[in-house]
């Protein structure tokens, strides 16, 4: 599949960055299926990052992505979301490579700007936590 999730966090959208976010991703190649604002509950956002239970930083995490809106897109490109992890970067900023999202914009490791689908966890599972098929468009 060459679908792949991105998460504009509470961060990035606090600051107004989703314009400067978007940019960057759509220029590299992809292409929008589907987009929408969200601000999850408590529960929702444990349920969404289910496969860090029992993480130091769970509780944390959950806490940091109900705690305002996020901006959910469903991106398709030829290299899905391998490609869409190169554009982000390393999930900590101060190991992302130069000129990715993370390194322009993230603070720290919890507040990173955005979520991008790992390749190996199921992407699509992530995509329809969020959508239905016909909230998204191939054009
Ligand atoms: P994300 O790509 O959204 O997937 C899981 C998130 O957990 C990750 O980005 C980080 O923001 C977050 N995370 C990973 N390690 C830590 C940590 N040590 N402290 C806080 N958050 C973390």
């Amino acid at each position: 599949m060459n679908r792949t999730l991105l998460i504009i966090k509470p961060d990035a959208v606090k600051r107004n960055l989703i314009g400067n976010i978007l940019k960057q991703i759509l220029d590299a190649g992809f292409k929008m299926l589907g987009m929408k604002m969200v601000w999850l509950t408590r529960e929702q956002g444990g349920k969404f990052y289910e496969i860090h239970k029992g993480k130091d930083f769970y509780d944390w995490l959950t806490n940091f992505i109900s705690s305002g809106p996020i901006v959910v897109c469903c991106l398709k490109h030829p290299e899905g979301p391998k490609k869409l992890r190169e554009v982000v970067g390393a999930t900590d900023p101060k190991n992302a490579a130069q000129g990715t999202v993370r390194n322009l914009y993230g603070t720290s490791v919890g507040e990173n700007v955005v979520h991008a689908s790992a390749p190996d966890e199921d992407p699509e599972r992530e995509i329809k936590f969020f959508f239905d098929e016909k909230e998204m468009f191939e054009y």
